[in-house]
């Protein structure tokens, strides 16, 4: 009955893309990327992620929803189907905890943006310069235990979607809202392109100095890809699994990672601009949105709605993530533990919650939660984006290419001859040798360095 329910998956072609669109399309895309652009430089990190998503990122995206397509099963369960009595699972096991990790520190930052909605809806920004925008910010995000409770509160939103299952909430939402998030970032881009820091802020974005290309360029630029795409931990081995046979899994890879490229570079065209005009810098890390947003809103005709709308669309686009990875932790404990979803999703909540709540307090400053010199929260971030993902990425592709082989590759691409895969050949390639050398000796390199 379970099973039935979860195998109708995905309703229409562009429910799945919506979905899967959602899930890759977030913080990570509005927050995290221009955080990462800003402290490594600029141009130079634009064009090294560009690479990294096109090369590998469509490769390893299509390896997990092969994977999941052919295994028709949980992260965990379709290693032990594909490859049963060997240690293949650990890949799915270790997923499955980075999902629980990245949801707690992302869950960390969704709860702010509830704030900011609130913010936004009192119209508290209004006429205020900088220094005070910046000053609520941070006395806001110290606040400790406000901070967890608005966590809780995503965390709880994101289990009653998860809970009432996939198909009937989220992938008719996403269908209207990423869309709708998209002309709201180009609006805001106009209009930041207006402002007088705009062409420093182009340069910033488009004009590279290579000389700050370093190993570190290279493993973070990975990161965020891989954190961006939602590769490397299972969470499209799942949602793969929810795709109808007669669905073309390479165009899903590519319109994905063209839209999520797209939101992202959006985002940067949005906050580089603003934030020369109004004096932040790009090595600000969260401040760049959180700040320099507000500001913005402030410059704008209708910056009231603007900024009010901006705000619960970005809770949106993280919670069509925060979906994502739950769903990760769910099918598995409900498939291979059979917990039924209701329990799967209230113990998935709560193992969130309970890390989550060390990951929200140790934003504090001072705060004596850290490990090797971070927050604990930094380090949970640094430690699944910088090295679970790109070693589940590597293994994964291993998978594909060595241990599932040429074969069902073909047969999962092509739905069993039905599809004509120009590029299969390349691509399988890609998969068998240039995907695990790259990763690899970018992980290394970063690692050394
Ligand atoms: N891609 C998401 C974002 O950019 C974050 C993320 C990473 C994610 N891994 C995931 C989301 C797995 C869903 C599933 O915001």
């Amino acid at each position: 009955m379970e099973e039935n329910k979860k195998r109708d998956g995905f309703g229409s072609k562009l429910g799945v893309i919506a979905a899967a669109a959602g899930s890759a399309i977030g913080l990570g895309n509005i927050c995290r990327f221009p955080c990462e652009l800003g402290e490594n430089g600029g141009a130079a990190f634009l064009l090294v992620y560009l690479a990294v998503v096109t090369i590998l990122g469509i490769p390893l995206m299509l390896s997990e929803l092969v994977i999941g397509r052919r295994s028709q099963s949980n992260s965990v369960g379709a290693f032990k189907k594909l490859a049963p009595k060997s240690k293949w699972p650990i890949v799915g096991y270790v997923g499955v905890l980075c999902a629980l990790l990245i949801f707690a520190t992302y869950s960390v930052i969704a709860g702010w943006t509830l704030e900011y909605i609130y913010k936004a809806a009192t119209n508290s920004f209004h006429g205020e310069n900088l220094t005070l925008i910046e000053h609520e910010f941070s006395t806001f995000h110290n606040t400790g235990w406000l901070n967890v409770l608005l966590q809780a509160i995503f965390i709880f939103l994101t289990g009653f979607v998860v809970f009432k299952g996939v198909q009937n909430g989220i992938e008719k939402y996403s269908k209207i809202l990423m869309p709708l998030l998209l002309v709201i970032l180009i609006v805001l881009a106009i209009r930041s392109l207006t402002l007088p820091g705009a062409k420093e802020g182009l340069a910033f974005l488009f004009h590279p100095d290579f000389s700050k290309i370093t190993g570190d360029t290279l493993v973070d630029a990975m990161g965020q890809g891989f954190f961006s795409l939602s590769l490397g931990m299972g969470a499209l081995i799942t949602y793969g699994s929810y795709v109808k046979k007669d669905d073309n899994l390479t165009s899903t890879a590519f319109s994905v990672m063209i839209s999520d490229t797209l939101v992202a570079v959006l985002a940067g065209l949005v906050i580089f601009p603003a934030a020369f005009t109004f004096g932040v810098k790009p090595q600000a890390g969260m401040e760049l949105v959180f700040d320099t947003l507000p500001m913005l809103f402030n410059q704008m005709a209708g910056g009231y709605w603007f900024c009010l709308i901006f705000f619960i669309l970005l809770a949106i686009a993280g919670l069509t993530s925060t979906i994502a990875l739950l769903e990760v932790v769910v099918a598995y404990l409900s498939e291979e533990l059979h917990l039924s979803r209701k329990w799967a999703t209230v113990i998935a909540s709560a193992a969130t919650l309970f890390i989550g709540i060390f990951a929200s307090l140790s934003l504090k400053d001072g705060t004596p939660l850290t490990i090797a010199g971070l927050s604990f929260n930094d380090f949970l971030d640094f430690t699944t984006a910088n090295i679970m993902l790109p070693l589940g990425g590597l293994l994964i592709v291993i998978f594909l290419g060595w241990r599932l082989g040429k074969t069902e590759f073909f047969d999962e691409v092509t739905n069993e001859g039905a599809l004509k895969v120009p590029l299969k050949t390349a691509v399988f390639f890609i998969i068998r040798y240039l995907a695990p050398l790259a990763i690899l000796v970018i992980f290394i390199s970063g690692l050394v360095n």
